[in-house]
């Protein structure tokens, strides 16, 4: 049974059984903190476990995609090493929210496994928790399993429900007491039943796995009931299909077979059993699916994880003997087996083998080096690898430190972990002396936080709390000094997220005047206004107007409100892979960096700008609430992945958007105005940056380009609508000109040529001719040099031109001539005076050189040259 209808019949199965097909989640869990990546199934429905979520349906079944790879669920390690290990796989399950229980979830695994699969009875095997004694009668009165094959598993890893058979997905969350199937691979393989000394061999493998959910684990350990217990089951998809194709080992399952040829072709590496090849196919899963689902190879959480995998395979790759990018390659066999049961998988394949590609060229240029380093260190010591060079492998050569354990595991080297994480501790340490400076001149300040009032005033009476001139607080300041003034209460919004502070003026009703010209925060909450006193002086508790320089404060607004309009419509047009890796917004402009892999097209530029420019058309209110970050998520907020939060968040409406946001902004989409793209570009692999301005600087843009066509319309003399025509009119009438200029030139360099003719010296027989043709390029001075051969009859000729600081030479003797002077060394004895080298034929040779002034003397000596020759 092919692995897609292994699939389809689970499906189908649990759909006769009143479920709903829900389609696979993204690998990235949405807006879930507590986990790296959808490690199961049931990931999606967590809420739903939970209570805080309701779908319309109570039954649902799903073929997941999972990667247990970073995080709680590890199996990155194992990959290569046991038959049925991977950092990807597919989790087929079915789902109770509150609707069936034990009893039906025992009875439906059972029903499929033995009537649609129709696996041998008696090759399974079950577990349960020690203490679900109900489960265990289920199992043994219902379904009738023998006593002997159902096997009670206790705490077995430590500590209360730190079980085999208690499951939880992740440090918190739901949780519960499972049941497990297991499939007897025979005694052919080596391996005991679950909860025996063996049981990590590969001849009992767990295929299936229900778990009752019935806690939430929280933060401190503690278990509370959940509101109704739930059913999630989760079945690995690869196991599954080793058992109905009748091979023990998931690597032999059709989707590995054709992946692991494809690696094979890609590689060279002609044994099919070879470990490396079957890295390479399960790394090629979990990278292509995570690139799908919006992560790219970086330095931190997931992006690290992906990173991770990709090096990891292109080092097996490496080691088969591939030194150049393939396993980019891959990605096509992997859309043939999965992109029909994953469309996105398909949609996306370009964009993912290009994200693959430019890991592989990046990684490339130092695994070779690393490699060298590594073996250099290994031929001193074959039996451990130094913390230290574990530490340089991973800092300059780019080794995750999983892929020199996996070198040193192949050949049982022991790593020195100790020494690793010493050599990355020791330069951590570094970095932090390093930025010591910088703590102890900070500004001390131990007084009230400032109150922020800028969402809805602009202007208003404060207190000044404190001053610092030079960094040292002071009790007063004085006209002409610079300084920093931190107010009680203040409607200036200091830089944060994003959007920069704002400048404006303080005012004292004594006549004197701070002009600030940025808002900073000196701490947590503590805004400090930075500037100048130009009027009278500033005292410690004085009263002062605070004034926001209104104009600039709102083109701000306006261009961080397009901010969120343009983050909504990216993701539109290019996909839900988009997401934000850096903003700024200031009065001129937004620059806004986000992952995307190639270039915006014209044509995606203009559908972005039609996306935000309807929006702020339809001048729609923007709302701002503060809420619970889990109900902010809950209800469709974008919240930055790795972005700390408080436990109340600001939730911004700005036309159709919703986004997490502390900044400040229009109140109605239509104050934006104008919105205008300037700019598109790359800044790091798979990181895109657009510009683009709103309001009177979009204005002046338009105006500026339209002035740019008006001038250029009049210099061509015709009207803008005309202006393209014109460009193509007069670059036609320039190539024109070109050609006869060339026609011409050429003319005139073989009319030069026979006044050559003349020039020619006997000498011995032979004439022998050296001179410069003016203005001639490569093919006037051939086309002369045939002529010259023609006329001259015996003779042995130079010709030379000289354009733009080059010099062109090109040598020619006639047939009866060779035996005696060779073309390309009379042209090597010019070329090498005016600082070139050349070749050719004995008959013809061309050269050139980069010192026209020594030309005249090389080519006055070349009649002596010759007549030694001779
Ligand atoms: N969530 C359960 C597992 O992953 C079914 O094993």
């Amino acid at each position: 049974m092919k692995s897609s209808e292994i699939r389809e019949k689970f499906l189908s199965f649990f759909e006769s059984k009143g479920h709903t097909r829900v389609r696979s989640s993204s690998l990235v869990p949405a807006n879930d903190p507590t986990l790296l990546f959808t490690n199961s199934g049931m990931v999606q429905f967590k809420d739903v476990f939970l209570g805080q979520d309701q779908r319309a349906y109570t039954r649902a079944t799903t073929a997941q995609r999972s990667v247990r790879a970073g995080g709680k669920h590890n199996d990155l390690e194992n990959v290569g090493y046991t038959a049925r290990h991977h950092t990807f796989f597919e989790m087929l399950g079915n789902f109770s929210f509150g609707d069936y229980f034990k009893k039906e979830a025992i009875s439906y695994a059972w029903e499929l496994l033995t009537t649609v699969y129709k696996l041998p009875a008696e090759k399974l095997t079950v577990t349960v928790y020690h203490e679900d004694d109900e489960a265990y009668d289920i199992w043994k009165n219902e379904i009738g399993v023998p006593a002997e094959r159902i096997i009670r598993i206790g705490d077995n890893k430590g500590a209360r429900y730190a079980s085999d058979n208690f499951w939880q997905m992740a440090d918190t969350g739901p949780c519960g007491p499972c049941t497990e199937i297991f499939y007897d691979h025979g005694p052919d393989i080596w391996g005991g039943p679950p909860g025996s000394d063996q049981e990590d061999g590969d001849r009992f493998i767990e295929i299936w796995n229900l778990v009752f959910m019935q806690f939430n684990k929280d933060e401190h350990g503690v278990l509370h009931p959940l509101p109704k217990p739930c059913v999630d089951t989760g079945m690995g998809m690869e196991r599954l299909s080793a058992v109905l194709q009748h091979v023990h080992s998931n690597y032999e399952i059709d989707t590995f077979q054709a992946l692991i040829k494809a690696a094979a072709r890609e590689t060279g590496c002609t044994d099919l059993e070879n470990k490396s090849l079957r890295v390479i196919a399960d790394h090629i899963r979990c990278a292509a699916f995570l690139i799908v689902d919006g992560v790219i190879p970086g330095n931190e959480g997931r992006g690290y994880v992906l990173r991770r995998i990709a090096r990891r395979a292109l080092r097996h790759g490496h080691k088969l003997g591939q030194t150049q990018p393939f396993f980019f390659k891959l990605v096509d066999d992997l859309v043939k087996e999965m992109g029909g049961a994953y469309p996105e998988l398909a949609e996306q394949a370009v964009r993912v083998a290009e994200v693959i590609r430019q890991e592989e060229e990046r990684f490339g240029e130092t695994l070779g080096n690393g490699m060298k380093i590594l073996e250099a260190a290994l031929a001193k010591d074959s039996a451990n690898l130094d913390g230290v060079t574990a530490f340089t492998l991973y800092d300059t050569y780019g080794f995750p430190l999983d892929l020199t354990a996996d070198i040193c595991r192949e050949r049982n080297v022991a790593l020195d972990e100790a020494g690793f994480n010493a050599a990355m501790e020791a330069q951590r340490e570094k970095a932090r002396e390093g930025s010591k400076f910088k703590m102890n001149t900070s500004l001390e300040y131990s007084g009230d936080k400032t109150r922020f009032t800028g969402y809805e005033q602009l202007a208003h009476e404060a207190k000044i709390v404190a001053l610092y001139v030079d960094g040292v607080a002071v009790n007063e300041v004085n006209a002409g000094q610079n300084a920093i003034v931190v107010l009680d209460t203040t409607p200036f919004y200091a830089e944060s997220g994003g959007q920069c502070g704002d400048a404006g003026v303080l005012m004292g009703s004594d006549g004197a005047v701070f002009a600030v010209s940025d808002t900073l925060k000196i701490q947590a909450d503590v805004f400090g206004h930075h500037g100048v006193v130009t009027t009278g002086k500033l005292t410690i508790v004085q009263s002062v107007k605070a004034e926001v320089d209104q104009a600039r404060r709102a083109s701000t607004m306006r261009n961080h409100s397009a901010t969120h309009l343009m983050h909504k419509a990216l993701r539109e047009v290019l996909g839900s892979h988009v997401a934000q890796r850096g903003s700024l917004v200031d009065t001129d402009k937004t620059r806004f960096d986000f992952s995307h892999n190639a270039p915006m097209t014209d044509e995606e530029i203009r559908q972005v700008e039609a996306i935000v420019n309807r929006e702020i058309l339809a001048n729609q209110a923007t709302r701002a609430q503060l809420m619970a970050f889990d109900d902010a998520v809950k209800h469709g907020a974008m919240a930055l992945f790795g972005e700390k939060y408080g436990d109340e968040v600001r939730v911004l409406d700005i036309g159709s958007s919703r986004e997490l946001c502390g900044g400040t902004h229009v109140s109605r989409t239509g104050d934006i105005g104008l919105f205008k793209i300037v700019s598109e570009g790359g800044v790091a692999a798979g990181i895109r940056r657009v510009e683009a301005v709103t309001g009177e600087a979009a204005l002046a843009l338009v105006q500026q380009l339209n002035s740019t066509v008006a001038q250029a319309s009049a210099a061509l003399r015709t009207q803008p609508e005309e202006l393209l025509n014109r460009i193509v009119q007069v670059q036609d009438q320039v190539k024109g000109l070109e050609k006869e200029l060339a026609t011409l030139k050429s003319k005139r360099a073989s009319s030069q040529g026979d006044e050559l003719v003349q020039q020619a010296a006997d000498i011995k027989g032979i004439k022998v001719l050296a001179a410069t043709l003016e203005g001639a390029d490569v093919t006037a001075l051939r086309e002369t040099m045939d002529k010259l051969k023609d006329k001259l009859k015996t003779a042995a000729i130079v010709l030379a031109s000289v354009s733009d600081g080059k010099v062109s030479l090109i040598a020619g003797v006639t047939a009866d001539s060779t035996g005696k002077i060779k073309a390309g060394e009379l042209v090597n004895f010019v070329a090498q005076q005016v600082g070139g080298k050349g070749g050719g034929r004995p008959d013809m040779a061309q050269a050139g050189g980069t010192n026209p002034a020594a030309l005249p003397a090389a080519l006055a000596a070349v009649n002596d040259w010759v007549s030694a020759k001779l």
